[in-house]
């Protein structure tokens, strides 16, 4: 993986930025030049994580790797600033980034040290996900220019191994061997739980609004059958439906909510559930029928409820 990381490096000179954007309505330019101004705010909160499991990583093969993913994803938001002036034509407005974004990644920053890394995990998968395979994509077909075109296929090739090791790493979390390390580890203080649960309560407060704003809402003007963010959706779930991976804490909390949710009685209380946790409605009412949890994921949704 580190050689395949280091052989797919590129800089944003390689790309020829002189050739004409083509011609757009003004509605189209505004909307085409903020979805790149909040991509650029996206890539940089992506390269602040990945700095994180860098400085976490105890393997040095594995802090290399990480290192290149926040060179990868700094290159990224320079793409995308470099994107929004190209289609900035008409300079029709002054652009800022959603502060629904800056006020999740101010937040998402500050609150990362005290989570877990498989905590932390889990939202950058779900966050690389949705970006890849839903936003982007969808991006490029919308603004449906070969500029656009090309940087988002430099992208995606980084963004795909960024996906192919946050499944490796979701899967080693729930590896005995992590398991092991964990049970070494010494038990938290009551100050540092505490600290955790603000941490991930406030995490979750404003983890909804930020997938609304920033990924659901465009994702309903540029892709309206919902067909590329059920497919980002779909490969996360598949993830957690892993043998391996489904006994852990938060698949297992997933699971059981949508458990919860399948029962037509007991539906508005799943959803007060994915409210408070930040899950959103496609993960809450996933394509296929869940299977019946384990008694743990019942209880570990059920203590979801009296937080609620
Ligand atoms: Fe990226
Ligand atoms: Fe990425």
């Amino acid at each position: 993986m580190l050689s395949k990381c280091r052989e797919g490096q590129w800089r944003t000179e390689d790309l020829d930025w002189n050739r004409p954007p083509p011609e757009m309505s003004p509605e189209k330019e505004m909307a085409v030049v903020q979805y790149f101004t909040d991509m650029a705010g996206i890539e940089r909160l992506a390269a602040a994580l990945f700095e994180e499991q860098q400085s976490r990583a105890e393997d040095p093969v594995l802090a290399e790797i990480f290192r290149t993913f926040v060179e990868d994803e700094k290159r990224h938001a320079r793409c995308a600033e470099l994107l929004a002036a190209h289609y900035d034509v008409h300079r029709l407005k002054q652009y800022r980034q959603n502060p629904v974004l800056l006020e999740f990644g101010h937040h998402f920053v500050r609150t990362l040290r005290y989570l877990s890394a498989e905590v932390a995990t889990v939202y950058v998968t779900v966050g690389e996900l949705l970006l890849d395979v839903a936003l982007l994509r969808s991006i490029d077909a919308f603004v449906d220019d070969p500029m656009s075109s090309e940087v988002m296929a430099r992208i995606n090739r980084d963004e795909s191994r960024h996906i192919a090791m946050d499944f490796y790493m979701t899967e080693y979390y729930a590896s005995p061997e992590y398991l092991a390390w964990l049970e070494r580890q010494p038990k938290p203080s009551a100050r540092q739980l505490t600290e955790a649960f603000w941490a991930f309560s406030q995490l979750s407060l404003h983890a909804r609004p930020f997938l609304r704003a920033i990924f659901l809402d465009p994702m309903e003007a540029v892709d309206p059958a919902g067909e590329r963010i059920a497919e980002a959706f779909a490969r996360y779930q598949a993830l957690i439906d892993r043998p391996s991976v489904r006994h852990r804490p938060i698949p297992r909390i997933i699971h059981g909510t949508q458990w919860l949710a399948s029962r037509p009685r007991m539906t508005p209380v799943a959803e007060r559930v994915a409210r408070v946790i930040g899950l959103p409605r496609q993960l809450l009412f996933p394509a296929r029928r869940p299977s019946k949890p384990s008694a743990d994921a019942v209880r570990g949704a059920a203590a979801e409820v009296r937080v609620a």
